[in-house]
This record gives C-alpha cells, sequence and structure tokens, in this order.
C-alpha cells in the first residue's frame, strides 16, 4: 500500500515520494515495537496475553498511517529532524486504531471488516475489542511522555492531543455521529460532526508536528489551518468513498453509510457536489501551505494522494 501510495505522488514530486517513503518505514518501525511482546508470567499475566494479541492486531494491520506522517512531515516542514520523534508520532496511530476499533462495534457502526480484515469484535469478542480500545488509547500517552523535546512544550502537544481525541474532538463528533443517524440532513451539523470526528485528531496530527519541531508562530498558525482544511477534506472523501469507491480500496464492506442512515456529505449533497465541496476544501488547505517558507511539497503530496480516490477527475488524478 505505502509503495503505491509514494508511486502516485513520484508522478508529481519524485522528492516528495522519496520522502513519504522514508517516513512510512520510520512510522512502520515504530507501530510494530510500540506495544511490550512480553507479557507479566503467571497469575498478573492472565488475560494479558490475549488483549496484547488484540490490541496489536488492530495496530499493526496495514493502514494508511496518515496521522503519523502528518506529524513527522510538519515536523520535517519547520526544519525538524523526524527520526526522534517516530515513537510519539506511532502514539498518534494508537490513538487512530482504538478509534476504529470502537467505531466498528455492533453498538456503532457495526462493521466486520476492516482494512480488509475481520474487525477486532468479530475475532476476539466485544468485551475485548473495547478493552483493547481502552489499552490503545492508554498506552498512547505512555509513548508519547516519552521526552523527545522541551518538557514544556511536549506537554503542551501531550494536552492538545488529549483534548482533540475526547469530548471537544474525536470522541465528541463520534458521539455526533451516532446521535444524527437517520436525522434530516443539515449542512453546518454536518460539517461540524466530520471537523470533530476526523478532522480533530488530523489537525492536531500537524499541530503536534510543528509544535515539537520547533515552529515559529506564524508557521504554527499556517500549518494548524491547513490541518484543519484538510482534515475536514479526508472525512468527505472517506464519505465518497463509502458510495463509490470498491471493497478493495477501502478495505470495508461498501455502501454501510447507507445502510446505517448515516449523514455524510453524499447522502446531503450527491457525489457530483459532495466532490466539489472536497475540492474546495483541499483547495484551503493548500493555500494555507502557501503561506510557508520552504518546501511544503511533502505536506501537498500527502493531502493529494489521501483524498485521491475519492476523486474521479479532480485536482489529483489531472
Ligand atoms: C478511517 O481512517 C476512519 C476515519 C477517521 C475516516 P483512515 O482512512 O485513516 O483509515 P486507515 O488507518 O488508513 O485504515
Ligand atoms: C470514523 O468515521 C471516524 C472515527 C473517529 C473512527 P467513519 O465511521 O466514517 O469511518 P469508517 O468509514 O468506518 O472508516
Ligand atoms: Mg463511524
Ligand atoms: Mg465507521
Ligand atoms: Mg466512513
Amino acid at each position: 500500500m505505502s509503495a503505491s501510495r509514494a508511486d502516485h505522488a513520484a508522478a508529481r514530486s519524485p522528492g516528495a515520494a522519496a520522502s513519504m517513503r522514508r517516513l512510512l518505514v520510520l512510522i512502520e518501525d515504530a507501530v510494530v515495537s510500540a506495544l511490550p511482546t512480553v507479557a507479566p508470567s503467571g497469575a498478573a499475566g492472565f488475560g494479558v496475553d490475549r488483549l496484547a494479541e488484540s490490541m496489536r492486531y488492530s495496530l499493526c494491520t496495514p493502514g494508511k498511517r496518515i496521522r503519523p506522517l502528518l506529524l513527522l512531515a510538519a515536523a520535517e516542514t519547520v526544519g525538524a529532524q523526524a527520526a526522534r520523534l517516530s515513537r510519539f508520532a506511532a502514539g498518534l496511530e494508537m490513538i487512530h486504531a482504538y478509534s476504529l476499533i470502537h467505531d466498528d462495534l455492533p453498538a456503532m457502526d457495526d462493521d466486520d471488516l476492516r482494512r480488509g480484515f475481520p474487525t477486532n469484535h468479530v475475532i476476539y469478542g466485544e468485551g475485548l475489542a473495547i478493552l483493547a480500545g481502552d489499552g490503545l488509547l492508554s498506552e498512547a500517552f505512555v509513548l508519547m511522555l516519552e521526552p523527545v523535546t522541551d518538557a514544556a512544550i511536549q506537554a503542551r502537544v501531550v494536552h492538545e492531543i488529549a483534548r482533540a481525541s475526547g469530548r471537544e474532538g474525536m470522541v465528541g463528533g463520534q458521539a455526533a455521529d451516532l446521535m444524527g443517524e437517520g436525522r434530516a440532513p443539515d449542512p453546518s451539523l454536518l460539517r461540524a460532526i466530520h471537523a470533530r470526528k476526523t478532522g480533530a485528531l488530523l489537525r492536531v496530527s500537524v499541530q503536534a508536528g510543528a509544535m515539537l519541531g520547533g515552529s515559529t508562530p506564524a508557521q504554527l498558525a499556517a500549518l494548524c489551518d491547513f490541518g484543519e482544511r484538510f482534515g475536514l477534506a479526508f472525512q468527505i472523501a472517506d464519505d465518497i468513498k463509502d458510495e463509490v469507491a470498491p471493497p478493495q480500496v477501502t478495505g470495508k464492506s461498501a455502501g454501510g453509510d447507507q445502510v446505517a442512515g448515516k449523514v455524510t456529505y453524499p447522502s446531503l449533497f450527491g457525489i457530483d457536489r459532495s466532490r466539489e465541496l472536497l475540492l474546495a476544501e483541499l483547495e484551503a488547505a493548500l493555500q494555507a501551505l502557501r503561506s510557508l517558507e520552504g518546501d511544503t511539497t511533502l505536506l501537498e503530496a500527502i493531502a493529494l494522494e489521501a483524498v485521491a480516490p475519492a476523486l474521479a477527475n479532480g485536482v489529483a488524478e489531472d
């Protein structure tokens, strides 16, 4: 998966494609080594082996790794070395993996396929799936609190990530998504749901990379703007893919949003208008990057690559 993504990017910018490939290798190393493989023995270890297997199952199945990629790319954009941030970045992927396990549960989206594999609860049962999500969220903070930079800056970054993941961000958005099922669609509510359930974690990924990388206030503002607009574009693309992309692309059963009665961009605007709105958010995201001095081709390539499967003849395929 990572090779073909990098190949797509290569058509636009060979340098960005090579950087993306290099960062994805760093991320994969950090992700697979993020969870300890040795469980306590005897009574203290009872149940832990199976829990750890369940956590590793969802964390290590191949995903796009876009949140850690954004973090490392933002750090490099402001002139920092990505390698020292790779375990921190893996913490973001752990929060994301937890959110996917819970998102797929029967009480939520009730999906049995994720990244082309059976969902966590299908294999491990609902109880262990809930706990695997809880475990990943908790251990994400263990990784993100390993010292990587000035302690006060790092504390602020972790604080921002906790807020973006919780009630004000992803979890709040997920609650709104659930409460919105079967409701009459409303454009401003839909935008707010998407900005929180998906946009918040993507925006904070960019923000974290910028802050940990030592950004100036002006760089931070531009990168947060990029992250916010791209975060919304990403979920519009996800909604479009749910309707138009085959399971080989999404790794999910097709049409799940319609079955669940979700309020999505296609359900409200149709596919063509949703693509226009996606392109408008993407353009706003790229515009935010243009105010930055220096090389932004890596972040541009990541953004274009991420939304390309949702666009039949859009900018990403030109
Ligand atoms: C899927 O996220 C859930 C959303 C927040 C839209 P991704 O599209 O990043 O999923 P993976 O990690 O690549 O599988
Ligand atoms: C998920 O949104 C957002 C999360 C916080 C996980 P979706 O429910 O649309 O994500 P998919 O389509 O299942 O990946
Ligand atoms: Mg959902
Ligand atoms: Mg879902
Ligand atoms: Mg979706």
